[in-house]
């Protein structure tokens, strides 16, 4: 299981004890998908689902997920999709500053790896934690850096279904950050 640096990781996190999610986790969830991929997903944290299954987005939430990424032409096998924090926070509260700070650094680790030509965050969570910002709906269809996309997380698309269609033509817009002739992105940057 480990090898790449990318399995190396993920089995760091398997392991991992730097925070208190680690006591009451089933499962670490590191995130899957292509180690070169071009676009990557970043979610809150993973629920009971992703926490019994090590998977992210495998509940409710990665239903509506994948359908809305069906319908914006991306395929969920090309994305690498993983969470600001890779333990399940009890009672799927949100994780306070004090886990994602400890988890911080194994997000940051996937970014440098991978690469991805563009980023999509999902939701405040995960806005606050890589950009600092804040207020999903105004900054929701926003590209930041060149790289990072913010929309709504899957879970409040759930809670509200009219947002369905401003999330798919969000999660469109990361065909078009990819579409710059498919560049990377330190080239793209210099075009
Ligand atoms: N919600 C998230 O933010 N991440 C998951 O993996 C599942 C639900």
């Amino acid at each position: 299981m480990c090898g790449s640096d990318l399995r190396e990781l993920a089995c760091e996190i398997m392991r991992c004890e730097r925070c208190r999610l680690s006591q009451t986790r089933r499962n670490a969830v590191p995130g899957e998908g292509p180690a070169d991929a071009s676009i990557m997903m970043i979610g809150e944290a993973p629920g009971a689902a992703e926490d019994l299954a090590g998977r992210p987005f495998v509940g409710r939430a990665g239903a509506i997920l994948n359908r809305a990424l069906g319908l914006a032409g991306l395929n969920r096998g090309e994305i690498f999709i993983t969470n600001i924090v890779k333990c399940r926070p009890p009672g799927n509260r949100q994780p306070s500053g004090e886990e994602i700070r400890a988890c911080m650094p194994y997000l940051r680790k996937q970014i440098e790896i991978i690469g991805p030509s563009a980023v999509c965050l999902l939701g405040n969570v995960p806005a606050k934690a890589v950009l600092g910002m804040q207020g999903v709906t105004s900054l929701r269809g926003r590209i930041f850096d060149d790289l990072y996309l913010i929309t709504f997380h899957p879970a409040a698309v759930l809670r509200n279904k009219d947002r369905m269609e401003l999330f798919v033509s969000d999660l469109a817009k990361l065909r078009e950050m990819l579409s710059v002739d498919h560049l990377p992105r330190d080239v793209k940057r210099n075009a």
